[in-house]
């Protein structure tokens, strides 16, 4: 970025933010509690997403502490649901199970479809992911790591129906927070000019 005294430190900090927030897998988290304030304001900030017909698709659902158990479980259940019985691997089940202790909270990323028949469903896929994005910004501004988990047992229309999502509203996986136990690892993407194209003037 071309290094304009015109450009203002507020810019400066959103755009350092977002390069810095970076996922943090499930195994590198410290086992201690998020503040409640912190996780409001993670949740204030998503509530602000854009949002096209003013739909407001995303409902979530925080787990921390024993209610991770039954969260647990419901990975569980919903791996052997969706698992062929020949494919079913009881370690697995069992990662399900006791991964939900590994990060101290977990919010269920739901999405309502259908209230307004004009928006089609990926217009509120894509208001629920920059709902999730926000939380990631604010929270990497409060030293604490995310990631977006999104493999079958946790987008499960069983896990879905836990969080009180039925069909057709849908489960887009869950969001792990929590503080990191290592340093940030070092974000990796190809040069942003190579994805853009100018026609000016
Ligand atoms: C919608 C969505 C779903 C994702 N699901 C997974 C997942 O299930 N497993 C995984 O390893 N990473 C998942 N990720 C995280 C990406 O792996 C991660 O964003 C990518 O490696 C870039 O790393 P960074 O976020 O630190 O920049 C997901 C990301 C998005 C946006």
């Amino acid at each position: 970025m071309s290094d304009f005294l015109s450009i203002p430190a507020e810019a400066r900090v959103v755009l350092e933010t977002i390069r810095a927030r970076r996922s943090i897998q499930q195994i590198y988290y410290l086992p201690d509690p998020v503040p409640q304030e912190y996780l409001e304001m993670m949740l204030e900030a998503a509530n602000w997403a854009p949002t096209h017909g003013q739909t407001e698709p995303w409902r979530f659902t925080v787990f921390a502490g024993e209610a991770r158990r039954a969260l647990g479980e419901k990975f569980a259940e919903s791996y052997r649901l969706g698992t062929p019985p020949e494919a079913f691997e009881i370690a697995k089940y069992e990662q399900q199970l006791s991964r939900v202790w590994k990060v101290p909270v977990w919010i269920a990323l739901g999405m309502q479809v259908g209230t307004n028949p004009k928006i089609p469903e990926w217009e509120e896929v894509a208001a629920v992911a920059a709902a999730v994005q926000n939380m990631q910004l604010v929270a990497r501004s409060l030293g604490l790591g995310t990631f977006w988990a999104s493999g079958m047992p946790v987008r499960h229309e069983n896990t879905a129906r836990f969080v009180g999502l039925e069909p057709p509203h849908k489960l887009l996986g869950f969001l792990m927070v929590g503080y990191p136990a290592t340093s940030w690892p070092e974000g990796k993407r190809g040069d942003w000019r190579e994805k853009v194209s100018w026609r000016l003037g």
